[in-house]
């Protein structure tokens, strides 16, 4: 029986497991009610009186030591690294690659948002379009400028198609299309003929508003207005209005905000004059309406148009318009991420 016990005794010492099965199985294989140490207990009473004592004591330490090292076993699986080794439970996961939205997106979407707050819907239309909705109902005549090859891209000469060179021509199809009173923000992606530079570029973005209905006035449009720069650039932002001419308004202005770095001081974003263009207005002339089947003498409106690279330009001082385009990813992490 020492021998047994001994036997025991240095194999119980270089138990190993791997997993929370293996311990289980040396449990069960010496402590358990048919394992080795209770076989022994049995064979307890074969032995001579005078070696008892002996054999108990050495009995009872087998057994303490098989407990010992199998919650010792236990303890170690525990606290220790034993599901896969290749992989660290405790490292931080993974940052998620979160995408960014496009500076051009984040703006057109700023500004679509604080005129649907004032009441108007958005409308859009197509890029490729006849010459009636990009000129001839909006008061161009035959030998304006703006219909000159430089300006705009001709895709067909007769009868005459185009990239729309504004989103001015969104107008004329929501006019054909709806009755007074209309009330749309239309943004859209419009085309010139420039040659491609830091300042100029062959397409770009712009957001159309229009007003129609009963007793418009030259003092709505500019209170709306007011109210988009506020929104856009800071509640301190001014406005000023200056006469200018386009042939579908009458009058005409376009409109200056207060320079956004230098709040009206002047500094080199502005020039030095303090002031900051942003977009053209100006009362809807009358032949625009007629021209769409709108009586000109029930109903007034004003628009307005801007491009979104301007604003985008001085709300985060892009210097150059081409990396709008060129999706150079450094450029594009700047921007917030998408929500
Ligand atoms: N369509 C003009 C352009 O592309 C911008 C514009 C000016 C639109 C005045 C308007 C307006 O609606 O009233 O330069």
């Amino acid at each position: 029986m020492i021998e047994k016990i001994n036997q025991l005794m240095a194999e119980i010492e270089g138990l190993q497991a791997k997993n929370a099965e293996d311990i289980e199985a040396l449990r069960i294989k010496y402590l358990s009610k048919k394992g080795e140490i209770s076989s022994l207990m049995a064979d307890f009473r074969n032995v001579a009186a005078e070696q008892k004592r002996e054999m108990g004591q050495r009995l009872n330490a087998l057994k303490d030591a098989a407990t010992a090292k199998i919650n010792a076993l236990k303890e170690q699986y525990q606290s220790e690294d034993h599901v896969d080794e290749s992989i660290d439970l405790t490292r931080p996961a993974y940052p998620e690659e979160v995408g960014t939205r496009h500076p051009l997106s984040l703006v057109r979407q700023q500004i679509v948002d604080i005129f649907a707050r004032l009441g108007f819907s958005i409308a859009e239309g197509p890029e490729v379009e006849d010459d009636w909705h990009v000129y001839g109902a909006l008061n161009f005549a035959d030998d304006h400028p703006a219909r000159d090859m430089q300006d705009t891209f001709f895709i067909q000469q007769n009868p005459i198609v185009v990239l729309r060179s504004h989103t001015s021509s969104v107008q004329v199809r929501v006019m054909g299309e709806q009755k007074p009173p209309i009330r749309v923000v239309c943004p859209g992606r419009v085309y010139r003929n420039e040659a491609i530079s830091a300042r100029a570029h062959c397409f770009f973005h712009q957001v159309e508003g229009l007003y129609i209905d009963k007793n418009v006035s030259f003092a709505d449009l500019k209170q709306v207005l007011l109210q988009f720069a506020k929104e856009m650039f800071g509640p301190d932002t001014q406005i000023r209005l200056r006469p200018s001419y386009f042939p579908f308004t009458e009058p005409s202005a376009e409109m200056d905000v207060s320079c956004t770095l230098c709040k009206g001081k002047g500094c080199a974003m502005c020039k030095g004059a303090g002031w900051l263009e942003i977009l053209g207005c100006g009362m809807v002339d009358p032949a625009v309406l007629e021209a769409s089947g709108i009586d000109s003498k029930t109903y007034t409106g004003y628009a307005f148009g801007m491009g979104v690279e301007r604003i985008a330009n001085l709300k985060y001082r892009v210097k150059d318009l081409r990396l709008f385009s060129e999706n150079d990813q450094r450029f594009l992490d700047e921007f917030e991420a998408a929500k």
